[in-house]
């Protein structure tokens, strides 16, 4: 017989006491799955949380690299991702290989690397940013000559914009961001004049050119309780709209497109979460010499933020 959302998350509490374990789940997960889990929060602080818990097993509801984030930081502890298959295509667009081969062609380079990136392209790279302080971590690198961006070409162009650094772009991107058309920003801003628009810097240059607001996901939720707007309209992943809503019950969120979906993300089930707590599997471990490689690219931004 089926387990009942109610059974499963009762299931998942018991189990996630007995083995000291914390559940980490990104703001694109299933609402079910952000209500059973101890922090929802951006790839910046479900590193920063990863980094200072003191539970023996993180469970992380969320993609690959995250949970491989976490294991680079955490080399003793038992770091589980519920569904090995949940990966980002946008990290999978570089490799160590092709990274090294650019850099030969740019060795004075700095190399930032976006957190959506496997270890073993952070351990070639300098340092590491997200969403959320990539801007940060470029103006600090003022004694750089080049810097070399990898590997969303559009996280990229949004930050050099911003800061005025020229830089080399990976030409890699979110194929679920990219969904999200400057049509659908107009199409939505005449159907709610009065909303706000923000969008992540995934997102082409042509709607971020449309918002009020570039934001990480953590940001689009302090500025979904700062604003006095009632109506937002959210240019991510939809998934962030339950988290949104249900910490802000008086406004209106507007998803800018309903195709924004990351089906990675959506692998990640109830179900899952409790098989993975059972049985302590699949586990991410990285090897300790390219572990240490890259943690000093983490380590250097989180030194920063
Ligand atoms: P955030 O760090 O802003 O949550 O973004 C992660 C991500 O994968 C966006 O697609
Ligand atoms: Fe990767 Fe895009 Fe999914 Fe984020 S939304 S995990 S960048 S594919």
């Amino acid at each position: 017989m089926e387990n009942s959302d109610a059974e499963l998350k009762e299931k998942i509490i018991n189990l996630k006491k007995g083995r000291n374990a914390i559940i980490l789940a990104h703001n694109y997960q299933l609402g079910e799955i952000q209500d059973i889990a101890d922090f929802v929060g951006d790839s910046l602080g479900l590193s920063q949380n990863a980094a200072r818990t003191e539970a023996d097993v993180i469970v992380f509801c969320g993609v690959h690299f995250m949970a491989e984030t976490a294991s680079i930081l955490c080399p003793d502890k038992v770091v589980l991702l519920p569904d090995m298959h949940a990966g980002c295509p946008m990290a999978n667009m570089i490799t160590a290989k092709r990274l090294r081969e650019k850099k030969k062609e740019h060795p004075k380079a700095t190399v930032v690397c976006y957190i959506n990136s496997s270890v073993a392209v952070k351990a070639e790279s300098d340092v590491c940013c997200t969403s959320a302080n990539a801007a940060k971590i470029v103006e600090k690198l003022s004694d750089t000559e080049e810097i070399l961006f990898v590997p969303d070409q559009y996280l990229g162009n949004y930050i050099s914009t911003k800061t005025g650094r020229k830089m080399i772009l990976w030409p890699g991107f979110c194929p679920t961001h990219v969904r999200i058309q400057p049509q659908a920003i107009s199409r939505r801003k005449a159907e709610h004049p009065q909303a706000k628009v923000v969008v992540h810097p995934e997102c082409r240059p042509e709607v971020i050119a449309l918002a009020d607001e570039a934001l990480s996901t953590g940001g689009m939720c302090r500025f979904a309780h700062e604003t006095e707007a009632k109506e937002i309209i959210v240019g991510t992943e939809i998934g962030i709209i339950y988290r949104l809503r249900r910490e802000n019950p008086g406004k209106i969120f507007i998803p800018a497109s309903e195709q924004a979906v990351c089906p990675n993300m959506k692998l990640i089930t109830l179900e899952r979460v409790l098989w993975s707590l059972q049985e302590m599997t699949p586990e991410i471990k990285v090897p300790e010499k390219i572990r240490l490689k890259a943690k000093a690219a983490v380590d250097k931004m989180l030194e920063i933020v």
